[in-house]
């Protein structure tokens, strides 16, 4: 058993952590430790409080407002802010939860309507509290997966009471550190920059990040790290919580009179209510928290092991995938069959694997001015329709790819003409539109019927072996057609909707891979994840911006999440000139694809992704399934590298690239890590053998950069 009861302690063990709680007096439960495996914690809160006070302790004269709590409510004697705020149908706020019971499962239930981690080999604790006086109960489940060191929390609140409850707040997790001398590490960005990593330190108060804007966001991540100050990327504790969940959401802390720190993740309370009718029960999503005493490195490693075994799923989980090519950046809305069908010969011609038709395919979409929601072929670009042409690429030996937007309606389109009132808005108020378009409610079944039943048609139609799924606006102006005391639930409605259209849609086409994107990496979260294998990283593909986008990334996510193309330069986004050898580098730390016009490209370059192309199919495996190291922080320095070396270590793949270059610079040395110090290593570029030891000590002798954004993979073998 890794989870065990004993002397009124609550103790889960993994391979190389614990995590202790006590029943204080039987009744509260209280926080003891987290951290490096311990055997056992003797020295309760309470013998604690005890000696302390010189007197028995006793909870009914002391408030809880000094003790580490599991389940801090709102409406006790604990008067910080807490996870639970629920109001009862007359009006007041009290709440005394209370223990009940326990049991230890083997696996993990499943969360109604929500995807989760695959409970393979895990254990799971719940505790069920209860507040008398209102019949409520809270269940606080803790899941534990031995092996993968990662805990999963979250609650459930069942309503056994004959009236509602309002419930106003309820977070999936919330964990007291009895020592607020910690830094405090969270992701923030933009549409192009998204995930960039602010890292201070805790100071009384709150902090933290969070997103209203309906979807995990752009703007931040469903993700925090606590580092104690001496953390690095090798080195000191590293205290990681990432939430399985698309919405909006919040992460914070809150460092307290005493010095103490609670952490705490899950839906933002704000702009959220929801009416617990009697008899039913309100499921958060799963927070996953891991603790790592080798600073953020192993932190990232553990999370990607614990990605790949229990999040992704499906076919293409631990699977290498297909090399593609987007048309988006090549053509925008500007194409017809004759330009796609060459696009694809070249593709095929240079050893791509699938090309994938964006955005322009349907109603009459010259611009992103109409048509969302009809997702009917456009017989002006595609004269045949949709099959001909998926038909005509099938022929060139590559499979075919498809762009939706599920989600959205376009007011110039048939959608909205025949069922103006299934957008989100509010009835007298103008619809405000963002990138001209509405956003679909999808807590109404018949809207999520129609989708369904509209993209399944679209794939069926176009044979498709790959989807991308894009959402390209937040909602605004809040407005379902729900009751007026339930209008706050949209927010988590809709996500419950997404969760079901995806599931239904995913699941009736098994064999096909299906990349989630939202104006880049506007919903990059683990919720997602579950349901589809592999997300957009960002809409930036500047290969500069791409080493910092996808180094922050990897904080939480393995590269096999994160879609990483090689684009056109001047770039896009940035007008910045990269050569080709760096683009396609810092795309191989992703899922690898083209997003440019290839026939616009010269014998030579064409030859150059030829090569790569090898290169990413060959050193898949240890890109996406090794360890990964990140070696230099762009975001710090002139420099960006990272490794990945797999599990038996005798492969390892470097990437090092530069910023701008500097003349008359002496070659440097880097430092490499995750090697076998016994094992000699050669370069399969030069030859050259060297020992892991002199690799990881003495380091790795680079090139010098004679030009702006020159780059060097080193591929290594062990002899
Ligand atoms: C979003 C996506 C892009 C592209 C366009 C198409 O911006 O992030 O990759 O698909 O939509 O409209």
């Amino acid at each position: 058993m890794s989870i065990t009861f004993e002397t009124g302690c609550f103790h889960l063990k993994t391979a190389h952590t614990s995590y202790v709680f006590e029943l204080a007096d039987g009744k509260y439960p209280v926080h003891l430790y987290w951290g490096p495996s311990v055997r056992a914690v003797h020295d309760t809160m309470i013998t604690r409080l005890t000696r302390f006070t010189e007197e028995s302790f006793s909870l009914h004269e002391q408030s809880l407002d000094s003790l580490p709590l599991e389940c801090p409510a709102f409406g006790g004697s604990d008067l910080r802010p807490g996870m639970l705020h629920l109001i009862h149908s007359n009006g007041t706020h009290a709440l005394d939860l209370v223990y009940e019971s326990h049991k230890i499962i083997p696996g993990k239930p499943e969360i109604p309507g929500m995807p989760s981690a695959s409970g393979e080999g895990a254990e799971t604790l719940i505790v069920t509290l209860r507040d008398q006086p209102s019949k409520l109960s809270v269940e606080l489940f803790y899941t534990i997966w031995p092996d993968l060191d990662v805990l999963a929390r979250r609650i459930r609140i069942h309503n056994s009471g004959d009236l509602p409850v309002f419930v106003e707040q309820a977070m999936s997790v919330s964990v007291d550190f009895e020592a607020a001398d910690m830094d405090l590490l969270t992701l923030s960005g933009a549409w192009a920059r998204e995930r960039e990593p602010f890292r201070r330190p805790l100071y009384p108060g709150i902090q933290g990040v969070s997103t209203e804007r309906g979807a995990s966001s752009l703007q931040t991540s469903p993700f925090m790290v606590l580092l104690s100050r001496d953390a690095t990327e090798t080195s000191g504790e590293a205290y990681g919580f990432a939430l399985c969940y698309s919405g909006s959401f919040a992460a914070t802390v809150n460092v307290d009179q005493f010095g103490m720190a609670r952490a705490s993740m899950g839906i933002n309370p704000f702009n959220f209510r929801w009416k617990l009718t009697s008899g039913s029960s309100f499921d958060t999503p799963d927070a996953y928290l891991l603790y790592s005493s080798q600073g953020l490195g192993e932190m990232s490693r553990r999370y990607h092991a614990f990605i790949h075994k229990r999040i992704t799923r499906g076919l293409f989980a631990n699977k290498c995938r297909p090399i593609l090519i987007n048309n988006w950046e090549a053509t925008y809305f500007d194409f017809n069959e004759d330009k796609l069908l060459s696009l694809a010969a070249c593709a095929a011609d240079v050893g791509i694997d699938l090309f994938v038709l964006d955005d322009g395919w349907f109603g009459k979409r010259n611009s992103d001015h109409c048509s969302l929601g009809d997702w009917v072929d456009d017989l002006n670009k595609l004269p045949h329709g949709l099959r001909h042409l998926s038909d005509a690429i099938h022929g060139l030996g590559l499979k075919f790819g498809l762009w939706v937007e599920p989600e959205m309606i376009s007011p110039d389109s048939d959608l909205y003409r025949a069922h103006p009132d299934w957008c989100i808005h509010v009835e007298g108020r103008e619809r405000l539109e963002c990138r001209n378009q509405l956003v679909l409610d999808l807590t109404r079944k018949e809207v999520r019927d129609y989708i369904v039943a509209a993209i399944t048609d679209a794939l069926t139609r176009g044979n498709v072996d790959y989807v991308k799924w894009d959402m390209n606006r937040n909602i605004s102006m809040w407005g379902a057609d729900l009751p007026a005391d339930q209008q706050q639930e949209l927010g988590h409605r809709y996500i419950l909707g997404l969760y079901e259209i995806m599931t239904r849609i995913t699941g009736q086409f098994p064999n096909v891979l299906f990349e989630s994107c939202a104006s880049g990496g506007g919903r990059f979260d683990l919720g997602i994840l579950c349901l589809m294998p592999q997300t957009w990283c960002s809409d930036d593909t500047d290969a500069w911006m791409r080493c910092r986008i996808e180094s922050s990334t990897s904080l939480l996510f393995p590269p096999s999440a994160m879609g990483a193309h090689v684009s056109a330069v001047p770039n896009h986004q940035t007008g910045r000139l990269t050569p080709l050898a760096t683009r396609a580098a810092v795309a191989m730390c992703g899922t690898y694809g083209y997003e440019l016009d290839l026939q616009k490209l010269t014998a030579e370059e064409l030859d150059m992704i030829r090569e790569m192309n090898k290169r990413v199919h060959e050193w898949q495996p240890t890109l996406f399934y090794g360890d990964f190291y990140r070696l230099k922080n762009p975001y710090e320095s002139n420099e960006a590298a990272w490794m990945s070396v797999s599990s038996d270590r005798r492969e390892a793949i470097v990437t090092h690239v530069y910023a701008q270059a500097f003349p008359h610079q002496k070659p440097k040395l880097l430092r490499l890590t995750g090697l076998d110090p016994a094992l000699d290593y050669q370069d399969t570029e030069t030859g050259l053998v060297y020992g892991g030891d002199e690799l990881m000590q003495r380091g790795y002798p680079l090139r010098a950069a004679w030009n702006d954004y020159m780059s060097q993979q080193i591929h290594l073998l062990a002899r």
